[in-house]
């Protein structure tokens, strides 16, 4: 595992290096697979964006805000662009709030937030598949296996299972240096019976860049700027709707401390030894429910 330290000494800013890259996709809209679009209804912009700046002045009158902390807030707002980090600080602050919403009217499995490094055009492979990875890939080798049905039951041929995860040392490839591109990313798809195999290495915990005003605030405040080690899913089918969810281990140290609150205990597995080295596996079903 890396340390909060080791990640925040580099050449260039981790902020910047994830932050940018984060951006430019957020504003694409890449995510295609949740997007609504649509005109905004006058009503409902008042409504949201009003309750919205309510908080934060009631804030300001609760805690009796003076003029040097409204300055460091502006400076610190004009820091979160110049470092393209507002997707991680959305992601990792507001996400989970809009994922509860959404969960309300979701059928079939459970699921959480997307975060900002998710990616699209990654390695597209047949179940059993193995991701991506460098030969000499660093971590416990880690099968994940499942099988992917509708909420009648009914086994989802050939539903995919987009997955990305850190490495061993916390690191995403495409947005930080490190890692190769396309490492440890890929859509697998199932077999005819929506069963899926896949072959990776067990992640680890991430803290969010220090280095960035995120990271800044979230010391400033004292709060732990750790996520639990989790491996991201986008599990589809056609005619489904797309179920976004992580999976977490057991006995991770940040577990119920996650900066980004979006650790579930329906979502902890507990990868058990194959006998073949050092491997370990997980096997988990998934229910999507009908669009
Ligand atoms: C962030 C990072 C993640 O890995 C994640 O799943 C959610 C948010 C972040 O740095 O904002
Ligand atoms: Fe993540």
């Amino acid at each position: 595992m890396t340390t909060a330290e080791d990640q925040s000494v580099s050449g260039t800013s981790d902020a910047v290096t994830a932050g940018s890259h984060a951006t430019e996709i957020a504003r694409s809209g890449a995510a295609t697979f949740r997007s609504g679009g649509g005109a905004v209804d006058q009503q409902r912009a008042a409504a949201v964006i009003g309750a919205a700046l309510e908080g934060i002045r009631g804030a300001i009158r609760d805690q009796k805000v003076t003029y040097e902390e409204f300055d460091a807030f502006k400076r610190w707002l004009i820091g979160v662009s110049d470092t393209g980090e507002w997707p991680l600080f959305l992601d990792v602050y507001l996400e989970f709030e809009v994922e509860k919403v959404a969960a309300q009217t979701q059928d079939g499995s459970v699921g959480t937030i997307l975060g900002p490094f998710w990616l699209d055009g990654q390695a597209q492979l047949d179940s059993p598949a193995t991701l991506p990875m460098r030969d000499d890939e660093p971590g416990t080798p880690m099968i994940l296996a499942g099988q992917v049905t509708g909420t009648d039951g009914k086994p989802l041929a050939g539903a995919k299972v987009d997955i990305w995860h850190t490495d061993e040392e916390g690191w995403y490839s495409g947005f930080a240096s490190k890692p190769p591109a396309g490492n440890l990313r890929g859509v697998v798809t199932a077999d005819a019976e929506g069963r899926y195999e896949i072959h990776t290495r067990k992640p680890a915990p991430y803290t969010i860049p220090l280095d960035g005003p995120t990271g800044q605030m979230t010391l400033a405040a004292g709060w732990s700027p750790w996520r639990p080690a989790h491996i991201h899913l986008l599990v589809s089918a056609p005619g489904h709707r797309t179920l976004t969810t992580q999976l977490f281990f057991t006995g991770d140290p940040y577990l119920g401390n996650d900066v980004a609150s979006a650790d579930k205990p329906e979502l902890t597995l507990d990868p058990q030894p194959t006998g073949n080295g050092s491997e370990v596996r997980s096997d988990r079903d998934f229910v999507l429910e009908p669009e």
